[in-house]
């Protein structure tokens, strides 16, 4: 198989991540090399059930496995549904002695990663994501996780897999709108970590958009490298991991006033529009980078400047309460250049007066 095989250490565990088109030939392999005997349960969403059940089927048939699928939505991360597949792989005497397999969005992701890691105290899981997001962002760092009505991914485990496939195949079925959704993600990582990478996106929008498998992996390839560097650095989330939050502040805040009917990426995509803003205003960002940060997102599809309706006093106060914020201060990671954030004695974040925000989101209305 010619899939790219990138390894991921973290502290206490190192895994590997295989990227490339059909893969699960070589997921089979891996499980039999590797977790021989096992009873194998695959946690998988229903949308991704119905497109790549059969497939799935055929190629892990000789696993034997049990598939619990779950309904797609954020609403699957509860305690109710955790409840529900621990109960049904104690009904079909899972125990120690079993493996886990998520197959779907970030939602199955974490959910499957969260019944993983307190299962018997814990079972290994191999990951396999079935959307943009899920394979750039949420398969790697080991956030578990399921929402309360208190708020979203108030309770969940650091828990790493024992591997994870990204499979370029899942991505031809992925609804236009899923796919940019994990796109903004990448824009983010490429401003935040890495120029060449940057350009690399800009001169292959076409291709990306087309869905291209080779570019594809690259950029995923790409991305895993960056984020996998953050995480390494700072697995705890003490600090570097910070800058991950970039375009976040403000996209958190537009994904809460739009009461989270717009996707994550698009929130953050809006974010990185007014995060860009406040860096030209407050950190010298060059008025030239930010242009060419808008081109990207705007030949990515993505709007270029904040809805005129937006009401920025109900966006200021929603920041507030933005977890990341201390202490009622919403803050902010600030760009140098593209490719660059700003530091200062280990802080990658940093307060920004509320007149200063109100203002670049002013200029960034249309
Ligand atoms: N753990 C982390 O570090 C981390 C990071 C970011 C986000 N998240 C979490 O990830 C979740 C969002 O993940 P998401 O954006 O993948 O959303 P999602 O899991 O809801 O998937 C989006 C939609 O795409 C469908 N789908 C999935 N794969 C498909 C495929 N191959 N073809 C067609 N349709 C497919 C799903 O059924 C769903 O309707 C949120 O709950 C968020 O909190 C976690
Ligand atoms: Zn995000």
């Amino acid at each position: 198989m010619d899939s790219i095989n990138t390894r991921i250490k973290m502290k206490d565990k190192e895994y590997s991540i295989f990227v490339g088109s059909s893969l699960l030939n070589e997921l089979a392999n891996f499980i039999k090399e590797n977790h021989n005997g096992k009873k194998v349960a695959i946690i998988i969403g229903e949308n991704t059930n119905k497109l790549h059940g059969n497939k799935l089927k055929a190629e892990l048939k000789e696993l034997n496995p049990l598939f619990i699928p779950v309904h797609s939505g954020e609403s699957s991360k509860s305690r109710e549904i955790k409840e529900k597949i621990e109960d049904k792989l104690l009904d079909n005497k899972f125990g120690r002695d079993s493996l886990i397999i998520a197959v779907g969005g970030g939602v199955i992701g974490d959910l499957a990663g969260f019944t993983a890691s307190t299962f018997n105290r814990g079972i290994p899981i191999i990951h396999v994501p079935t959307t943009m997001l899920a394979m750039v962002d949420s398969s790697i760092g080991g956030k578990t996780g399921i929402n309360t009505k208190h708020g979203k991914n108030l309770i969940g485990t650091t828990y790493q897999p024992n591997a994870v496939f990204d499979d370029m195949d899942f991505l031809e079925t992925l609804p236009d709108e899923e796919f940019r959704n994990g796109l903004a993600e990448v824009i983010k990582m490429s401003i935040i970590m890495d120029k060449d990478f940057f350009e690399f996106l800009e001169s292959n929008n076409k291709k990306i958009l087309s869905r291209d498998k080779k570019i594809l992996e690259q950029v995923i390839k790409k991305n895993i490298e960056l984020k996998k560097d953050v995480v390494e650095k700072d697995p705890f989330e003490m600090n570097l991991r910070q800058i991950l939050n970039f375009g976040h502040t403000f996209g958190h805040a537009l994904e809460a006033y739009n009461s989270y009917k717009i996707r994550h990426g698009f929130g953050v995509a809006q974010g990185i529009i007014v995060e860009a803003r406040i860096s030209v205003i407050v950190n010298n960002l060059k008025k030239d980078e930010e242009e060419r940060i808008i081109n990207m997102l705007k030949s990515f599809g993505f709007p270029t400047s904040i809805d005129r309706n937006v009401d920025t006093s109900k966006i200021l106060e929603l920041m507030k309460s933005d977890k990341k914020s201390r202490g009622n201060r919403p803050r902010f990671v600030l760009i140098d250049e593209i490719g660059k954030t700003k530091s200062k004695e280990n802080n990658f974040s940093f307060e920004v007066e509320a007149e200063v925000v109100a203002k670049a989101v002013e200029e960034c209305k249309n």
